[in-house]
């Protein structure tokens, strides 16, 4: 449902996302690791729309080219992101946020009781700002502002990163949730517990290639991973 053909994207001297093609079908679950750098956020950014490739297609649902449209437009058609930096709106309440994110699908009157029932769902205080919730309640309000966007995909960064077990147990069934209700869902993780728990095929990138794909078993053999996280000439040996 969700198609990258031969992106890629520069910034400056460095090649962010470099020749990438992968493909997403609907109602399944992937992963997306590799190192620091590796380009898997640029990557998010292309398919999402908050960044335009320099090259490649982007296509949606029924082939439908998507790497012109804004990010309001692909989220209108039903594909999310989260954010890695938690940069949620300052000054609006965990409501407010979650009553935006609804009226990308209906009317004030009806979105705001959407965002409430979501909200109770995942027990998200209504009143809070952002500053005063931790980032176990942040994260959450992520995952709850895309699902009451009625998503077709969700694309999640690193939603567990600095969560304590039991916050990231919490993320962990709620995203298998997502998937178990029809929704395609792509997790950028570096907890390799966390992919290899929720994800039968997982894309390696490295330096802003794709360098592997496959199940998390293939994946874990593959000499180009190893060398990619351990340096090369660990690769080789273990190899
Ligand atoms: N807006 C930008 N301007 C300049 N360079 C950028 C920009 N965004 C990313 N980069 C560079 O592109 C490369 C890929 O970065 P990216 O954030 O996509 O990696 P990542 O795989 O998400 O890393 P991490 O695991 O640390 O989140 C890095 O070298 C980064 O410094
Ligand atoms: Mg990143």
């Amino acid at each position: 449902m969700l198609e990258a053909r031969n992106v890629s994207k520069t910034y400056g001297a460095i090649r962010a996302v470099d020749d990438v093609s992968l493909r997403v079908d609907a109602g399944c679950i992937y992963g997306v690791i590799g190192p620091n750098g590796a380009g898997k956020s640029t990557l998010f950014r292309l398919l999402s729309g908050f960044d335009r490739p320099d090259a490649g297609q982007i296509t949606f649902g029924a082939h439908r080219r998507i790497e012109t449209l804004t990010a309001f437009q692909r989220a209108r058609l039903g594909l999310m992101r989260t954010f890695q930096e938690l940069e949620v709106f300052p000054e609006l309440t965990a409501g407010e946020i979650l009553t935006t994110a609804a009226l990308l699908r209906t009317s004030l009157a009806q979105a705001r009781e959407r965002a409430r029932a979501v909200a109770a769902d995942f027990e998200i205080p209504w009143s809070a700002l952002p500053a005063e919730l931790g980032p176990g309640m942040l994260r959450r309000i992520e995952l709850a502002r895309c699902i009451v966007a009625e998503p077709r995909i969700v694309l999640f960064d690193e939603v567990m990163a600095g969560l304590t077990m039991q916050e990231a147990d919490f993320m962990m069934r709620r995203i298998a949730d997502l998937h178990e209700s029809g929704v395609a869902v792509v997790v950028v993780e570096h907890v390799m517990h966390v992919v290899r728990t929720l994800c039968r095929h997982i894309y390696v990138m490295a330096s802003g290639r794709l360098i592997a794909e496959g199940g998390p078993n293939e994946i874990a053999r593959d000499p180009n991973v190893i060398a990619a996280y351990l340096g090369k000439r660990a690769g080789a040996r273990l190899a």
